[in-house]
């Protein structure tokens, strides 16, 4: 399928991850791109991958809460690709699990940088211009950390929480402008963020039961999130708007207490 054929998106986190599996899916389905990030050779990597098969990709260098930096990433993508009607924000962070009595305010203020701040300039910068260039599509990558409680790590909860809200409010002021403003809310995926995880568990002869708890009986993959995030950069979605869509194998819609016994 291409069907982003003659769009132009841009990929906050786009040098691993989810942002780069994105990138090699929407390029696939013809979009031309960019992969904006604090660092450069992670960025090359990507732009080297999405062209080495066959698609447009360039990146650029900025963080993805700082308004100038990404304020400059799309003059660049609109001038050297063409303008912009995608925008995945999917820059953020994870905390390590600390009992919540000794956490302090200097990371909660990060954590809601990292993941709060990026997706509002993303949505004040992008949705701006697509709003008076014909409309577009803005995807936030949220978590299913934020719809339940989990300890240790209440900070990425609450700033994830942040980012469902915005998704919601960000939906509504652009209302009637065709900008659409929706978030996915991965499960346990393995990727950089969550590698001491996957590692650990492998390590102590365990790795059979990540994601056991849901329904789907495991983890999540980078491609799982970037189907979604081409669907929801398509017109496939033109009637979704303002939503949050856990992409989680299916354990939000349970109540983890065991084995299934279906
Ligand atoms: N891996 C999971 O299980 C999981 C689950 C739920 C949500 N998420 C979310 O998915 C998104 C992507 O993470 P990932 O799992 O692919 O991990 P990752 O570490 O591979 O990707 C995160 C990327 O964001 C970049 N980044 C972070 N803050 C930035 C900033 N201020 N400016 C520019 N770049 C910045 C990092 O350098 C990195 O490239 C994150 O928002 C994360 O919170 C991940």
């Amino acid at each position: 399928m291409r069907r982003l054929e003659g769009r132009h998106a841009i990929i906050t986190g786009g040098g691993s991850g989810m942002g780069r599996a994105s990138a090699l899916r929407l390029a696939e389905e013809g979009a031309a791109l960019m992969v904006v990030g604090r660092r450069e050779d992670p960025l090359r990597e990507t732009v080297r991958m999405v062209n080495e098969a066959g698609g447009t990709c360039i990146y650029h260098v900025a963080d993805a809460g700082d308004e100038a930096g990404i304020s400059g990433a799309i003059e660049r993508c609109i001038r050297e690709l063409g303008g912009l009607e995608i925008f995945f924000a999917n820059a953020g962070n994870t905390d390590s699990v600390k009992p919540f009595l000794e956490q302090t305010v200097e990371q909660w203020e990060g954590m809601f940088r990292d993941n709060v701040v990026t997706a509002f300039v993303a949505c004040k910068l992008a949705g701006r211009y697509m709003a008076e260039h014909g409309g577009g599509s803005i995807i936030l990558n949220s978590s299913t950390g934020s719809l339940r409680a989990r300890g240790g790590t209440e900070a990425y909860g609450a700033s994830k929480a942040g980012v469902n809200h915005l998704t919601m409010t960000a939906a509504c002021a652009f209302a009637g402008k065709g900008v659409r403003v929706n978030a996915i809310l991965p499960g346990l995926t393995e990727t950089g963020l969550t590698k001491p995880m996957f590692d650990w568990a492998r390590k102590a002869g365990k790795e059979d039961r990540l994601g056991k708890l849901t329904p789907m009986q495991r983890p999540g993959y980078v491609e799982d999130m970037a189907g979604v995030v081409a669907f929801l950069a398509s017109d496939d979605s033109a009637y979704v708007d303002g939503q949050l869509i856990p992409v989680d194998g299916g354990i939000s819609a349970t109540h983890p207490a065991g084995k299934f016994v279906y």
